[in-house]
């Protein structure tokens, strides 16, 4: 059959508030024009993150009734820890309550003065957790990552030479290598595993670790079966553990691929960096054996990881995300093509080509796309990876102006997406009148999450 559907039925739904524009406009006046200020039932359809943001299986919420709740040597630790380990085959096993909590214990241990850090590219909780150690977090993405129209199937590759470079001249200032799966910074584009076995052979050469951010890593698993030559025949499963293998360790956020709506850990192979890991682990987190997190928050994820690998529901998953990137592109939207693992991006610079990166277009399209129809999504541009600079106050705009709309797992059936079509689209008819924005008041880091914007009347309207 052509139709791919979801390999699902839905036992149990969640109503949404549908609102008028006019309610949309007070709830964004309330929020100061940032969409994570939005109150949950003023979203229509909520594609701010696929992060926690997923349904979960009967299977797994049977699995939470089994959780065991003993503070040390829970039953649960046990099921979480060997699920983790049949997929990354990675022997230590630290739980964190998400992905950053992994990342703040793996930098506060490895990163600090005078090291960089460098990645294909850091998420922004990777980035803020290196920099607020004293690390340098360093963005060597390969350069068809630069091209958002283009057919390259493996955008979220490293520039291997690149990485060569910084290598040669500082390795002992480099405590690992980290590539992030899929590149959610750079688009959900994935990277291929020849790719990754080029880094493995600089980091053999310069014997530095290599460690993957891997809250994604089926969907990357997926894209490599379904684009790079070799890989068709291969499960995903045999895919993502020849990433692991790869690796010496990785920090995961299992609010991604591991189909739970909180929770993260550390994994890696060195011993004594994981009892490091452990003592510090005990003074923000909680005990070795649930991290911070509950019992029934580890049984969910060790399903979740299982199930996140089924064929069926990795083939639905990409194909739900192809079908609204193909239909925009078809009707001209620019949108980053191709397809990427988890979510639809929008090429806001090239959307509102009439607004310059200081005016925010990314955000500008943002706050467009909710008062349209109430869909959020996410800003991923100059808001959230622009930097000022500390001199000038002059905006450092970042290498794109990127509108992110993530899907949720197993949430969101094709009609939403039919929906999600429509309200992009109609936004697309009228975008030479859509204003920019500026920022009126922003925190010092991670801006965009608690930043406030005012509306700049379009040019046009201004000069009138
Ligand atoms: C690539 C990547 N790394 C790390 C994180 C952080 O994970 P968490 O939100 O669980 O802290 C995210 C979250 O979106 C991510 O996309």
């Amino acid at each position: 059959m052509r139709t791919i559907i979801e390999p699902f039925r839905i036992k149990s739904v969640e109503p949404i508030r549908c609102s008028t524009r006019a309610q949309r406009e007070r709830a964004l006046q309330r929020a100061h024009n940032n969409l994570f200020g939005l109150h949950a039932a003023d979203v229509l359809l909520d594609l701010l993150t696929d992060s926690g943001t997923g349904a979960m299986s009967s299977e797994q919420w049977a699995a939470i009734m089994r959780g065991d709740e003993t503070y040390a040597g829970a039953i649960s630790f046990d099921r979480f820890q060997a699920s983790v380990r049949s997929v990354t085959g990675f022997e230590h096993v630290i739980p964190t309550h998400q992905g950053r909590a992994a990342e703040h214990l793996l930098f506060g241990l490895l990163g600090g003065p005078g090291r960089v850090i460098p990645s294909n590219t850091h998420f922004d909780t990777t980035r803020a957790n290196i920099e607020s150690g004293g690390a340098r977090a360093l963005d060597l993405p390969c350069p068809q990552a630069a091209e958002l129209h283009s057919d390259e199937p493996f955008k979220g590759n490293m520039d291997l030479e690149a990485l060569e470079r910084v290598l040669r001249s500082g390795a002992s200032g480099v405590p690992l290598v980290m590539v992030t799966v899929t590149n959610n910074a750079g688009g959900g584009q994935p990277v291929s595993l020849a790719n990754l076995r080029g880094v493995r052979a600089l980091c053999d050469r310069f014997r530095v670790p290599l460690f993957l951010d891997a809250c994604r890593f089926a969907e990357n698993a997926w894209m490599v079966r379904s684009r790079e030559p070799g890989q068709e025949s291969r499960s995903p499963r045999e895919i993502a553990r020849s990433f692991f293998d790869l690796a010496d360790g990785c920090t995961l956020s299992a609010k991604k691929d591991g189909l739970a709506n909180i929770g993260g850990f550390v994994a890696l192979r060195d011993a004594l960096i994981a009892d490091e890991l452990r003592a510090r682990l005990v003074l923000t987190e909680g005990f070795p054996t649930y991290g911070g997190l509950a019992g029934r928050d580890l049984e969910a994820i060790a399903v979740g990881l299982q199930e996140v690998l089924d064929p069926d529901y990795l083939e639905y998953r990409h194909a739900s995300i192809r079908y609204v990137v193909e239909r925009l592109r078809a009707r001209g939207v620019p949108v980053v093509w191709p397809a990427g693992g988890h979510a639809v991006f929008l090429d806001a610079r090239t959307f509102l080509a009439h607004l310059d990166p200081h005016e925010f277009p990314g955000q500008a399209l943002a706050l467009e796309l909710y008062l349209e129809g109430g869909i959020r999504s996410c800003e991923i541009g100059s808001v959230m990876l622009g930097r000022n600079d500390p001199a000038t106050g002059v905006l450092q705009p970042a290498r794109h102006e990127l509108v992110r709309l993530a899907i949720p797992r197993r949430t969101y059936t094709q009609s939403h997406m039919d929906y999600a079509l429509e309200v992009i689209e109609a936004v697309w008819m009228r975008r030479e009148a859509i204003p920019g924005v500026r920022i009126s008041k922003a925190p010092a880091v991670l801006r965009h999450f608690r930043a406030e914007f005012e509306r700049v009347p379009a040019r046009a309207e201004a000069a009138r």
